[in-house]
């Protein structure tokens, strides 16, 4: 086991950019925490889908959470940062692997997460996406998803903003393309299991949600 701590992985990463980047998502984002109190007492392996540069494996690992861990994202240079931080780091059973998931899934039964990501698809792939992660979640299982919700208020114009910039700083490979409304979650994810949606955005200006299905 390591001793990592929350205070200590931003400096696990190469570079002033990503050492800020990474402070500031862990102090002002209540992303990782909801992650950390939902599968606290897990024991499933979890799949991250969409991973980025790894921060939810790193943050979980701070807390003691041990399950093995494997991350993907179709951005090949977020997943050598996220096995090289992960190295320096000393964490274990943490794999990271290029992989689009417009393309399909990795086999996995377990938990199953989607954080931050579906913005980058449009409604027909974020379903097909949503439909294909259940098939990954084994029996009383979850399926955690943070995600900006479409609705009338002024986090989302934000959010929409915030998402944009991303791409034009070249932090995003691109740009938001379509935004879920809670009534999708309903409807695609509520014949599976039991469906919570209750926002998460903590100290940001962005209209994100916490979307967990306990899966039947
Ligand atoms: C806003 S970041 C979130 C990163 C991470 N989930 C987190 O919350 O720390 C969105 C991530 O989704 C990844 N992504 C976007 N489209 C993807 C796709 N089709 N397949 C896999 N990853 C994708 C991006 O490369 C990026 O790392």
């Amino acid at each position: 086991m390591t001793d990592l701590s929350v205070s200590n992985i931003p400096a696990l990463f190469p570079g002033r950019w990503s050492r800020h980047y990474a402070a500031s998502k862990l102090r002002t984002d209540p992303l990782y925490t909801a992650l950390a109190r939902d599968l606290r007492d897990a024991r499933l392996p979890l799949l991250d889908i969409g991973c980025g540069v790894g921060l939810s494996a790193l943050f979980l690992r701070a807390h003691g959470i041990a399950f093995p861990i494997h991350g993907i994202d179709y951005d090949e240079r977020k997943i050598l940062s996220a096995r090289s931080v992960a190295d320096a780091a000393g964490i274990s059973d943490a794999t990271f692997a290029r992989h689009d998931a417009r393309g399909g899934l990795p086999e996995h039964q377990g938990n199953v997460c989607i954080l931050d990501i579906l913005q980058f698809f449009d409604a027909g792939e974020q379903e097909s996406l949503l439909r294909l992660a259940v098939t990954r979640v084994a029996p009383g299982g979850l399926l955690l998803i943070r995600s900006g919700i479409r609705d009338d208020s002024w986090r989302f114009k934000i959010t929409v903003a915030g998402d944009l910039l991303a791409k034009a700083s070249r932090w995003m490979k691109a740009a938001p393309t379509h935004y879920p409304a809670a009534a999708d979650f309903q409807r695609i994810l509520s014949p599976f299991g039991e469906l919570e949606i209750s926002p998460l955005w903590g100290k940001t200006p962005f209209n994100n949600h916490w979307i967990a299905l306990r899966r039947r």
